[in-house]
């Protein structure tokens, strides 16, 4: 390196200073000679110029400070320090920088890191704990078999019905997730196609006719003939109704009737603008205002029991709610205990 481009170095403190994260520098007298303004904010204003062990107070830090001071190794920590009154957890990297005696701090916070990691652990230990109840149920069948119902033709028959009842649950939650994963995946992309949303209700409610019917349910439709535009992927949206629909003859109940409308509002608070609005109801016993805010969660099961006998996996909503945000549309849900149900998507109409 020259002369020249030695003068032009800037010097430590417009250095730490362009750093966006905490960082501060300990000296050969081991008090805080440098520290950025992030640094500031974390660990107060009068830290410079204290020794490091009240300046950083944490033991487990200055631990690390201590034993990087003796053998000048590098080391990350993570600690939890309350910024503000509240917690919070920060990868420290600490390093010697080279030849000079100081001791650099640099400070990561790993909140949303860790929220993310806390996220994904539960994810699996839901999806764990939902497969295994059928699988569970599948093994103590094939044992049941091998043994005492052995040569029981009827018990076999049975039992084969609720084995058969259970894989089918198991693949119900592998296609609900992988749906939802995939769902997950494009949700950054927005759709671009122009669709009607009116053939796309007329599609949904062709494919569930039979187990409308089945179910003895009466599926009323006023939905006009004139087309009316979104920008959407149909398939996707498809996925929307199907689901709503579907819940709305499950759960509200044989011999009912379920209506689905479609409308226009003028203007959505939430969305600020103009919206298109479908709205599916049904008069079963509704949903507990309680569990409203949580319906679109993953495996979230208003009534667990009831929703696990029909078959229900609880992904249905959440797989909604994604589609959803990827067309910048939102679902209401509206409920009085007792009298039924109403599921509304709200989505943006297509520019003129
Ligand atoms: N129309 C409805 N009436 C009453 N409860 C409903 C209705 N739709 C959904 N729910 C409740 O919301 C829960 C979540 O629905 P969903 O995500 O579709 O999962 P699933 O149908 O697989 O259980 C259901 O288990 C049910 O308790
Ligand atoms: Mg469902």
């Amino acid at each position: 390196m020259t002369v020249d481009a030695m003068d032009d170095m800037p010097n430590m403190d417009s250095l730490i200073a362009a750093l966006p994260s905490p960082t501060l520098i300990i000296g050969r007298t081991e008090r805080v000679e440098r520290l950025n303004s992030a640094a500031e904010t974390l660990l107060g204003k009068n830290v410079a110029g204290r020794h490091f062990t009240t300046a950083l107070r944490h033991p487990k830090l200055v631990d690390a400070v201590e034993r990087s001071l003796l053998d000048g190794a590098a080391r990350q920590i993570s600690v939890q320090l309350v910024v503000h009154g509240s917690d919070a957890v920060y990868d420290v990297h600490l390093a010697m920088v080279q030849r000079s005696g100081l001791l650099l701090l640099s400070f990561q916070n790993v909140a949303d890191i860790a929220q993310a990691e806390q996220m994904r652990r539960d994810f699996i230990a839901n999806v764990s704990h939902e497969l295994r109840t059928p699988l569970t149920a599948v093994i103590g069948f094939i044992e049941t078999l091998r043994g005492p119902a052995r040569d029981d033709a009827a018990a076999r028959d049975r039992f084969l019905d609720i084995m058969a009842g259970e894989a089918d649950r198991m693949n119900r939650l592998v296609g609900g997730l992988l749906s939802l994963s995939r769902v997950e995946a494009d949700e950054r992309v927005r759709p671009s196609a122009r669709v009607d949303v009116r053939q796309i209700l007329y599609t949904t409610l062709d494919n569930l006719a039979p187990l409308a019917r089945d179910s003895g349910v009466t599926l009323c439709c006023d939905a006009g003939q004139a087309p009316l535009e979104v920008i959407g992927d149909a398939d996707q949206l498809v996925q929307v109704f199907t689901n709503l629909v579907e819940n709305a003859i499950k759960y509200g109940g044989a011999d009912r009737s379920v209506e689905i409308s479609l409308g226009e509002a003028a203007h959505d608070p939430v969305l600020r603008g103009p919206a298109t609005e479908i709205t599916v109801t049904d008069h079963g016993p509704g949903i507990e205002p309680i569990h409203l805010p949580r319906l679109t969660e993953r495996f979230y099961r208003g009534d667990a029991h009831r929703g696990r006998a029909q078959g229900g996996t609880g992904l249905g909503l959440a797989i909604v709610k994604h589609i959803l945000n990827r067309h910048r549309g939102r679902l209401k849900v509206a409920s009085v205990p007792g009298q039924g149900a109403q599921f509304t998507v709200v989505l943006p109409p297509a520019p003129a």
